[in-house]
């Protein structure tokens, strides 16, 4: 009886997690374990909606590519969250300055920066 008891309670845990599970962060969890609980941590869904005001530069979601004759645009697809975020952050305070993406950083928030970075690094 002990057994059985134990089977179903598993059984159940488990019917839980799978109706959790989101289709599209699955893909992000496999690549990054979930960020510590911290402040701003960044969402990939999120940032779906931000991204417009960077493909046109940085390449198009799924595709490396970006527009290296007109002038160098670094890529940022598949570079690590922190990394993303210490440039997004330079960029804001000045402490890095580029003309474009002083502008584009200028009107980040600090959600839009962890949101960002988890979307470009999880972006393979
Ligand atoms: C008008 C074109 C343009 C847009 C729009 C743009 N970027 Fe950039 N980005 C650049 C260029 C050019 C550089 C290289 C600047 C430099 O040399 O410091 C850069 C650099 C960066 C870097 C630093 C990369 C590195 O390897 O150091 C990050 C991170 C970045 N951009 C993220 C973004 C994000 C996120 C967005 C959208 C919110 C965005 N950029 C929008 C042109 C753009």
């Amino acid at each position: 009886m002990k057994l059985r008891t134990n089977v179903l309670r598993t059984v159940a845990v488990m019917a839980m997690a799978a109706s959790c599970a989101i289709p599209g962060l699955a893909h992000a969890a496999d690549a990054a374990p979930a960020p510590a609980a911290g402040p701003a941590a960044g969402n990939v869904q999120a940032a779906r909606d931000k991204i417009s005001m960077c493909i046109g530069c940085h390449g198009i979601p799924g595709y490396k590519a970006s527009f290296p004759e007109l002038y160098h645009v670094p890529m940022i697809a598949g570079q690590n969250a922190k990394y993303i975020e210490a440039a997004l952050n330079e960029y804001k305070s000045g402490a890095r300055s580029h003309p474009t993406m002083d502008a584009v950083a200028a009107s980040l928030s600090d959600q839009d920066i962890a949101d960002l970075a988890a979307y470009y690094a999880n972006l393979k």
